[in-house]
């Protein structure tokens, strides 16, 4: 165990309400519950610039963990796994956006959007989890 670096915590903590949001987004989407608009776009904004707010901060150099963080073979399979999926899922993210504002402009439905929901949801949480697993791995426990 390490002490956990800043930009870590904040993006540990920071995701949680995104689980709420998405979970609100699927289910009002599926149902036609009313403010899907609202929290479909609240999830997929926030959960895109907190993940590639991180991107970029650790393409410009910044440190998380240095070499605090031993990175066995099977850690790093971990992290390209984990890094892979969250990488799917931008892209899916962009996508739903993508579709969701278009179906909104035009006022019918996309399949696509409708398609893409629940592998996105999915992926979120594979994403989700597998990030905070290691987190608590390394730094909490
Ligand atoms: C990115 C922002 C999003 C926008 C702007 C958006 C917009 C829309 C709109 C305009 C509709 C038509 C029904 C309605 O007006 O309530 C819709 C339907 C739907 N949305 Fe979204 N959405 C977004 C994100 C999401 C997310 C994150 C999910 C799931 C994880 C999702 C899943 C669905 C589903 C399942 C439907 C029903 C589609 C159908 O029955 O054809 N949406 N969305």
């Amino acid at each position: 165990m390490s002490d956990a670096p800043l930009a870590s915590t904040v993006i540990a903590i920071g995701l949680i309400p995104v689980a709420f949001f998405f979970a609100h987004a699927l289910l009002s989407g599926l149902r036609g519950w009313r403010y899907h608009r609202i929290t479909g776009l609240v999830a997929v904004s926030w959960d895109l610039s907190m993940s590639i707010g991180y991107m970029v901060y650790r393409a410009v150099g910044g440190e998380v963990g240095g070499h605090a963080l031993q990175l066995s073979g099977l850690v790093r399979a971990y992290f390209m796994v984990h890094g892979l999926v969250a990488l799917i899922v931008i892209l899916f993210e962009v996508a739903m956006l993508v579709t969701g504002l278009w179906q909104w402009r035009r006022g019918s439905p996309i399949a696509w959007h409708r398609r893409l929901a629940k592998p996105l949801f999915f992926l979120w949480w594979v994403a989700f989890l597998s990030g905070e697993l290691f987190y608590l791995v390394a730094y909490v426990i």
